[in-house]
């Protein structure tokens, strides 16, 4: 794992963004894993930015999200739809038809989660996943259990993922139970994955998922197999890593 040290969100973003952008440019027609979140929310600025002047084209790449509330339509403010409709396809260059996100109104479970596999195989699989992590040290919303899921799949959050997203929601009770999510099987099978995390409430997470024992326990932990993982942070949430003396970039 390289591990990027930076000293704010903005700079964090800025050099997410910078290695997602070398993806495009080395590749035009890449398959791109995106993720939804306050973290990744200035690398979507930075790389409309760029697309806007020009420097960056999505015409050719297609994406395919990690994740999704399951009972939300798209249009529904919290839905992972919008907010990538909102924050990233809607100001770039993308085909409409390129960007796939779980369908959380599907009736039918298990059909979705099959073709989402399926579409996610069909592209060839994915080039760079962007992730980012829980602070229970959940990815995408594989959170912490008794085994590793392979594949897409429905979960159930967990309270604390629950209440860390009620902040968004009108009420607590407002928030859906039930999510889908691509699985720690789709995730490791990203030929690049790009984790982003700021803030001291992620520095503990990063430290398990970096260091610690592999474990569903910490979905995050599972990284430590993949052979091509940059991990951008700023300071505060890197602090537990510099802390223990762990090596980083920057
Ligand atoms: C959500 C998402 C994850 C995201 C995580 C952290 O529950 N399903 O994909 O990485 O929480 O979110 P944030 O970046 O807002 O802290």
């Amino acid at each position: 794992m390289r591990i990027y040290r930076e000293n704010d969100y903005e700079a964090m973003s800025r050099r997410a963004a910078s290695i997602l952008a070398a993806e495009v440019v080395r590749r035009p027609d890449c398959v791109l894993g995106l993720a939804t979140g306050s973290s990744p929310e200035g690398t979507y600025r930075y790389l409309a930015d760029w697309n806007k002047q020009g420097l960056l084209s999505f015409r050719e790449v297609k994406t395919v999200n990690l994740d999704e509330y399951k009972g939300l339509a798209p249009d529904h403010d919290q839905s992972y739809r919008f907010f990538m409709q909102d924050r990233f396809f809607s100001r770039v260059d993308i085909l409409p038809e390129n960007t796939r996100v779980p369908d959380g109104l599907a009736e039918d479970s298990a059909a979705e989660c099959a073709a989402y596999d399926a579409y996610i195989q069909s592209l060839g699989g994915v080039d760079l996943q962007l992730l980012g992590i829980g602070r229970n040290g959940h990815i995408g919303f594989n959170e912490p259990g008794d085994c590793f899921v392979k594949g897409t799949h429905v979960v159930d959050l967990a309270p604390s993922t629950i209440e860390a997203n009620a902040r968004f929601f009108a009420s607590p009770g407002d928030v859906p139970q039930q999510a889908f999510t691509m699985g720690i099987g789709n995730i490791l099978a990203a030929r690049k994955i790009l984790l982003v995390a700021s803030g001291a409430d992620k520095a503990e997470a990063l430290y398990r998922a970096a260091c610690g024992p592999i474990s569903p326990q910490c979905p995050g932990s599972i990284l430590q197999l993949h052979p091509d993982v940059a991990l951008v942070g700023d300071e505060a949430a890197l602090s537990k890593l510099t802390a223990a003396g762990v090596p980083v970039c920057g």
